[in-house]
């Protein structure tokens, strides 16, 4: 029997070739996946044209899988939580949406019966990494392909195969951008953004382009961690993200120019546009800084830059992700209650108040007026005892850490 191989299917030049590629090399029967984790698919183009194009490239079938609640409320909603910001800053956007893609894959290999999946990666990447991991955690006897890294054909090449196959791909042999897409934002790569010198273009972005010069401001309702309303319209949390990422994107938030590390050892300059979830986390955070109590929140915060690495690294399904996860789906009890946020073009984005039931902020201890309710007599003993270590070891030094520096 010929042997199937399931590919995660995007519809653009690279996984459209390597359906007729694998074929013509590999001698496989393939099926493709394209799984909807809310890409913003060109409007020319519908989920339908884009699997009529995996059928003329040759692909047995085309499953479509819509993942968008999935990835909102599974995976974005654990990234709040953890306030995932790999290296503090990158809200983790296709780094979320591999393990959706890798869990669809999988069922899809069992449902057709396949051998092995495969991915369009190619073996610079990050994306490599969690496709290949991801499916391992899942389905250890699952073998996985990665035809680009072993075709060795250029861009042109892969335009040139795609004519010689009648493949109908709208891509050219010049390709400035590659971007990757979902609910949580966009990664936008190559081109001019190559350079870490060059201030980035300001063509390929989308959600990010100031339509709104007035202030926007907004609540956000979280319950147990999550965004559950905006402005007191209760939502589901995908198109709490959409509509954030309209609302605050319009006034230009959102937009990351970095230099990151990839698992694969090198240094990579990219630019991403993600409102939402720089707002959510932003306002999440600060929600936090209200409930939770002092040692647990510093516990939390240094456990965060660890989840966030372990899911960049594509340990999305690995048993210290899953710990954590139970860890701070415990702090997130008492994260219920208010933020307000303020946006203001270009880019700016504030915290301007926040409230919660749950809130450990008292204003009676913390007030400097009459209604003071602080037992100051109380931190006479409690400083004295507490800076004693440090008086006894000055005792010692004698007074050489006070004279200051001679200018
Ligand atoms: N550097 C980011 C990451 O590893 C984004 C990669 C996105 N891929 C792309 N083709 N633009 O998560």
């Amino acid at each position: 029997m010929t042997k199937r191989v399931v590919l995660a299917y995007s519809g653009g030049l690279d996984t459209s070739v390597a359906v007729r590629w694998m074929m013509e090399e590999w001698g496989v029967e393939v099926i493709c996946v394209l799984v909807d984790v809310g890409q913003d698919v060109e409007s020319s183009e519908s989920f339908d044209d884009i699997r009529a194009r995996a059928l003329a490239a040759g692909a047995l079938e085309c499953v479509v899988v819509d993942a968008r609640t999935e990835m909102a409320e599974e995976f974005c909603a654990r990234a709040i939580a953890a306030n995932g910001l790999y290296e503090g800053k990158y809200p983790l956007v296709s780094a979320l949406s591999r393990p959706v893609i890798v869990r669809h894959l999988v069922a899809q290999a069992r449902h057709f019966g396949a051998h092995a999946v495969a991915h369009g990666c190619t073996g610079k990447g990050n994306d490599q990494v969690r496709f290949e991991v991801g499916t391992h955690a899942l389905a250890p006897d699952l073998e996985v392909l990665a035809p680009a890294r072993n075709w060795g054909m250029t861009r042109a090449d892969s335009v040139d195969f795609a004519k010689k196959w009648d493949i109908p791909i709208k891509a050219t042999k010049e390709k400035i951008y590659s971007i990757d897409e979902n609910l949580w934002g966009r990664a936008i790569e190559c081109g001019a953004i190559e350079d870490p010198w060059a201030a980035p273009p300001d063509e390929p972005y989308t959600l990010t382009r100031v339509t709104k010069l007035e202030p926007v401001e907004l609540t956000i309702r979280f319950e147990a961690g999550v965004p559950v309303a905006l402005d007191d319209e209760p939502m589901r949390l995908a198109d709490l993200i959409e509509s954030l990422n309209a609302r605050a994107g319009a006034t230009g938030f959102g937009r990351l120019d970095m230099v990151e590390n990839r698992r694969v050892g090198i240094k990579s300059r990219e630019v991403y546009e993600c409102p939402a979830a720089l707002a959510l986390i932003l306002a999440h955070r600060d929600l936090e800084d209200l409930v939770l109590e002092r040692d647990l929140h510093h516990e939390k915060s240094r456990l965060e830059p660890r989840w966030s690495e372990l899911i960049y690294d594509g340990m999305w399904f690995s048993p210290l992700k899953e710990a954590l996860d139970a860890f701070f789906v415990e702090t997130q009890r008492h994260v219920t209650g208010e933020v307000r946020v303020r946006f203001e073009a270009p880019g700016l984005m504030r915290v301007v108040g926040r409230r919660s039931p749950q809130a450990l902020y008292d204003h009676g201890l913390a007030t400097y007026d009459a209604d003071d309710t602080f037992r100051h007599a109380d931190s006479e003993g409690f400083v004295r005892i507490f800076g004693l270590g440090v008086k006894t070891w000055a005792a010692r030094q004698g007074a050489k850490n006070a004279t200051p520096p001679a200018s």
